[in-house]
This record gives structure tokens, sequence and C-alpha cells, in this order.
């Protein structure tokens, strides 16, 4: 909001938080978004004609002129003492869902079209646009070419199906094949073939990789996973780089060296509102910040960490021993109460990782990587491709994956090819890292998950 010096004359607009009335004068508070801090405005009484006055209630939009003054209260160090208030839009107060109490993130969910309106969403969706300006600066600021991924595709990049599949196909009553059993006919759907939704850009990604060295995307993915957790989306936002002549080491680096510049980018940009997360959600969380940006990440095999999980002596929801995937509980356990701090857990065994990973020499691992954060667990997932033709044609084979369909995904092997590596961040798993909120559901601006996809 307006922050003119003293003496200024200003006009301002935005919506109306609060109002208290006092003898002789109104003191109304608005905000346009820009800010965390909202606009004092000092009306005195009788400067405005009454039927204005009772219009500017909770919600309703404003625009005010006036003079800028030192104020004499506290929480400001200026206010706007007007000369002129006119409501351009009224928001009648016997109707309007967000009057000023306080209100739970669940019902505010409900609202999604006033919450943006709210101190708190105001300051998450400030922290998440700048957030996306400084994934794109650091990328840039590296020669790092930005790449648009498909968001329509024939192709399941983690080959683990959970695909949203789009079909212009009439769903009721779709053409079938007598030839082919009766199964549907997809030479008669709009691509002549199944379609989805992308779960991952990667493969894309490593097309141009494989041209300009380093490169990243950054846009929507879809996961048709039915899993109602607060750290799952069935559309979130993924970042993911791939760095052609780089090896699992190069690629953890990078994803270290990330995540720090965007703590340290948000510190330094959006005090305010990291101060308002930490009064009201998180009072850990600007300690925490600050530690992660000055500290080194730990690092550690797979074979090691189930080690550390064997010997804890607690009791796993989830039993854990080697071969089985890491749950939420066990990362949680080894960022939080072991290291302290992220942590990266590298060559994971192949059968629970996708198809596309480098296998290691023991031959039962890979070189993958998950880097771990205190309070959310799997932020990053990332490995070193593989680039050997005849072990991926092997690995395609063990995943039950047709080789056709993955012809120019191998021509990448046959023709130039190199060793590269790449990794995808979860935007909103960051946000919910920098702003310490506890459900992703209210860091993206229209949450999708099971049974929900309002707005
Ligand atoms: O570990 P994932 O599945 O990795 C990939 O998709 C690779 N293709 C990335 C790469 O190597 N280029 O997903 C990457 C990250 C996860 O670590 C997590 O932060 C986030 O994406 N993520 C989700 N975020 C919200 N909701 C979901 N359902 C998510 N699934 C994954
Ligand atoms: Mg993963």
């Amino acid at each position: 909001m307006l922050a003119l010096p003293p003496g200024t004359k200003a006009t301002a607009h935005g919506w109306i938080k609060t109002r208290r009335d006092s003898k002789g004068v109104h003191f109304i508070q608005i905000n346009d978004g820009s800010s965390f801090p909202d606009l004092q405005i000092v009306l005195e009484a009788g400067k405005t004609v009454e039927e204005t006055l009772a219009k500017a209630t909770t919600g309703a939009a404003v625009r005010v002129s006036g003079e800028m003054v030192e104020s004499p209260g506290k929480g400001q160090a200026v206010e706007l003492r007007a000369e002129t208030l006119e409501v351009i839009g009224a928001s009648p107060p016997e109707t309007y869902p967000l009057q000023k109490k306080r209100h739970n993130l669940e019902t505010l969910r409900e609202f999604g079209h006033f919450r943006p309106r709210s101190n708190t969403f105001g300051a998450v969706f400030r922290v998440r646009n700048a957030l996306a300006y400084a994934i794109h600066k650091f990328f840039q600021e590296r020669g790092f070419l930005y790449v648009h991924a498909p968001i329509l595709t024939t192709s399941d990049a983690e080959g683990a199906g959970a695909m949203f599949q789009v079909t212009t196909l009439d769903v009721a009553n779709p053409p079938r094949s007598p030839e082919n059993g009766g199964r549907i006919d997809y030479t008669k759907d709009f691509f002549s073939k199944p379609a989805y939704l992308t779960v991952s850009g990667q493969l894309e990604a490593e097309i141009f990789a494989l041209a300009f060295t380093n490169v990243y995307t950054f846009g929507p993915t879809f996961r048709a996973e039915n899993s109602n957790t607060p750290r799952h989306l069935a559309e979130f936002w993924m970042i993911e780089p791939e760095m052609a002549f780089c090896d699992l080491e190069g690629n953890q680096q990078l994803a270290e060296e990330f995540l720090k510049y965007l703590i340290s980018y948000v510190m330094e940009h959006c005090r305010p509102d990291l101060e308002f997360f930490n009064q009201r959600y998180e009072p850990s969380l600007l300690a925490t910040l600050e530690n992660v940006a000055g500290s080194e990440f730990a690092r550690l095999p797979y074979t090691q960490a189930v080690e550390i999980l064997e010997k804890s002596g607690r009791q796993w929801e989830f039993p854990v021993s080697w071969g089985s995937d890491l749950q939420s509980e066990h990362e949680r356990y080894l960022t939080e109460e072991i290291f302290k701090r992220p942590v990266i857990v590298t060559d994971y065994p192949a059968r629970i990782k996708a198809f596309y990973m480098r296998s290691n020499d023991d031959g039962k691992t890979v070189r993958a990587m998950d880097v771990l954060a205190p309070g959310i667990g799997e932020i990053i997932g990332g490995s070193q491709r593989e680039e050997r033709l005849d072990v991926l044609l092997e690995k395609l084979r063990e995943h039950r994956l047709p080789e056709e369909n993955y012809w120019w995904y191998l021509d990448l092997r046959r023709f130039g090819g190199v060793p590269h590596s790449g990794f995808g961040l979860g935007f909103e798993r960051m946000m919910m890292y920098v702003t310490g909120m506890k459900n992703i559901r209210d860091v993206i601006p229209f949450p999708r998950t099971p049974g929900h996809a309002e707005f």
C-alpha cells in the first residue's frame, strides 16, 4: 500500500478490511493487495454523506483522496487523512461471507473467490509470486534455457500410471473395434491414440538438454493419485532442470544451491509476509529458513538411511526394510530428528524408482536422489538418467513399457547421447516450506484434490 511521506497528496483504492468508529472520526483499514500492511484512512465525521459512509463496510471497494500524515497511532508510520471517500463497490454486511471475525483455513477454502483478500492469503500469494520470479531469475542468471513442455501428452514420463486421460470420444458410447476384442477404438480419438495430461515435463526437457545443455521447465503437472493428504494435489506446478554432461554429484549441488537461493530471495523480498507466518502459523519459520540458507545439506545413500531407520527403535506405521519405499514418517524422522536440516538421500533400489534412472554397478540400485525437508518430507525428486542404450532397453523391458512408445527417447541415446541429470521441485511443496503453511491446499490459488475442483 501507499507509504508516501507525510505532506503528500494521495489517492488510494482498495478493499476495506476493518472499520472502527470513534468520537468524531472513522478509522478505515484498506488494502489493495500490494503489501502486507494495510493503509489506515482517517475520516473526520461529517466529511462524507451518511449514505456513502453506511456503505463503507468490510469487503467494500473504495477510493480515497487526501493527504498523507504522520500517524499518532500504533501499527503504521503514516496514514491517509481523507478529504473524499467514494464507495465504488458496496459489500452488504448482512451477506458478505468474510465479515471481520477470523476464519479458519478450512472455511476460507470454501470461499476461494474471497480468500485472496484475507491477510493470510494476501501473504501466501505475494510469496508465491516472488518465489516464481526467483526461480526464473536463478536459472536465467546461470544461462539455463526455459523450455515449455507440453501439457497434453501421449507418453507416460514416470511410467507409473496415475494419469488423467483426455479424450473427445463420447464416453457414454465410445467407438469399439470388433477386431480388437471390442476394446475402445482410439484411432477415432482426437489424437488418434490415447492422450493424457502430463505428469512431468522431464522427458521433453531431456530432448532440449541434449541440444542446449542446461534447460528447465516450469509448468503445471497432473497426477490422478487418490492421495488425500496435506502434501498432494491433483494439479501442481513443477520446476524441472535438466543438465547434459552432468552426473548425480552436479545434480545434488545444483539442487542445494537452488533451494538456498530461493530461501534467501524470499527472506530478502517478502519479509513482512514471512514475519506474519512466523507469528501466526509457525514460530520457528524464520529461524529454520535462516539456518537452512547457511547450512550444508546432509547426504547419504538409501541403504544407510534404512539402517538408521531400522536402528531407531521406533514403531513405524509402515515397517521399513531394504527395498521398501520411504514413507513420509521415515523421511521426516531423518530430516527432523536425525539431521535437523535438509537431507539428500541417493541410490535407491531400482525396483521402487522410474525406468529412466541410471543403474549402478551393484545391479540393485539406481542413481536417484530425493531431497527431504523438515516438516514436509520429499520436496525434490531427481536422478542421473540412463544414457546407455542397451541398459535402457533392458530397463524398459523390466518395467513392461513398450519400446515403440519411447523410440525418440531411445534415439537420444543412439545419436549424440551424453551423461545427463536433472530433478523436479514441487512448487507447492516449496511454498509450504517457505511459508510454514501445513496444508498444500492453502498455497495454490485453486486446489484440485480428489472430489474437489471448485472455481
Ligand atoms: O519425484 P517426482 O515424481 O519426480 C518427477 O516427476 C521427475 N520426473 C522429476 C525429474 O527428475 N525431472 O516429483 C517431483 C516433485 C516431488 O519431489 C514433489 O515435490 C512434487 O514433485 N510432487 C507433488 N507435489 C504436489 N502434489 C503431488 N501429487 C506431487 N507429486 C510430486
Ligand atoms: Mg518422487
